[in-house]
């Protein structure tokens, strides 16, 4: 999701949508509620006999997504469905939903523009703020502690696993050397001063650190395995996932794990390659341009007794 001329835009809508396949009724869980919207499209079809469940361990983004979603409730006056909102990480999500009881799972992985384009969140180098990059403002160690309590080993181990940097021991060297760093500016100079600019590439050199920091910190590729472990018990036979990634390590957790379920019977892969956005889309929201997802049937006979 990003921001364009002011709206917060979800990516992938209209094919999340479609294959989450959400029937009047059901219950459906949005794993990642952001801003609320994909979850206002799954609300929109619901209808009153329907649940949506959504997590955000972000307490911001689940007021806002709160405040949407009653709005669109409101609307919907009689039509509406029941709508839980849950402040947790969706790591959690066995210990909310009884096994088998989920017509839909959605998860739209990574941060949602509230959370990037507020420079106090300390998520981007764009602009300069504190090296926060906590998703939950309420608990755990910010970028900051972790770059300047870490030995420079862990942070050349951290920066390689979680942002395929290869130069990261020159740049863990580096960040030792420009000790204390406290704002993501100083961080991002510090990285450009070691790393040059990809030939031919606009991005930007300390990339690869940032979104290192931000899956460590916020602890996102176990929070994606728990989730996708989760999955087969709490849906129902028939009940389809849909994941959105934004980066290959993401995708490949959920390529990797899909396979292996299919292997052992427990899904049905409905995109044997990821489906991305359109040219159209892209232009609207340059975000999408990174976006794949990825959807799975629940294997078993569905019981019909809606
Ligand atoms: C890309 S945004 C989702 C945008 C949303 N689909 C929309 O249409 O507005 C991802 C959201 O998921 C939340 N998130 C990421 N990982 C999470 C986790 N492990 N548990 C709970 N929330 C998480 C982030 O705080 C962020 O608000």
């Amino acid at each position: 999701m990003t921001s364009s001329g002011g709206r917060h835009v979800p990516v992938l809508l209209k094919e999340a949508m479609d294959f989450l396949r959400i029937r009047a009724g059901g219950t459906y869980v949005d794993c990642t509620v952001g801003l609320g919207g994909h979850a206002e499209g799954i609300v929109r079809r619901l209808g009153p006999q329907g649940r949506l469940i959504g997590f955000d361990r972000d307490p911001e983004a689940l007021a806002l997504a709160q405040a949407r979603l009653e709005q669109v409730r409101d609307e919907l006056g009689s039509r509406a469905p029941e709508v839980t909102l849950i402040g947790e990480p969706f790591s959690s999500i066995a210990s909310h939903l009884e096994p088998a009881s989920a017509d839909g799972l959605l998860a739209d992985l990574g941060v949602s523009s509230l959370q990037f384009d507020e420079a106090r969140r300390g998520f981007s180098f764009q602009a300069d703020g504190p090296l926060d990059m906590r998703m939950d403002t309420r608990s755990g160690p910010t970028a900051a502690q972790v770059v300047n309590e870490a030995s420079e080993r862990e942070l050349a181990d951290l920066i390689y696993e979680n942002g395929e940097e290869r130069r990261s021991r020159t740049v863990a060297r580096a960040i030792v050397r420009g000790r204390p760093v406290t704002t993501t500016g100083q961080l991002a100079r510090i990285v450009a001063s070691v790393v040059p600019p990809m030939k031919g590439q606009r991005i930007h050199p300390a990339t690869k650190t940032f979104q290192a920091l931000r899956i460590y910190v916020n602890r996102e590729l176990d929070e994606i395995r728990a989730l996708l472990e989760a999955a087969p018990r709490l849906l129902k036979p028939s009940a389809r996932l849909v994941v959105i990634s934004f980066h290959s390590l993401e995708d490949r957790i959920a390529k990797d794990s899909l396979r292996e379920g299919a292997r052992q019977g427990i899904w049905k892969i409905l995109t044997k390659k990821p489906v991305t956005a359109g040219e159209e889309e892209v232009e609207q929201n340059p975000r999408a341009r990174s976006a794949k997802l990825r959807a799975a049937e629940k294997e078993g006979q569905e019981t019909r007794n809606r």
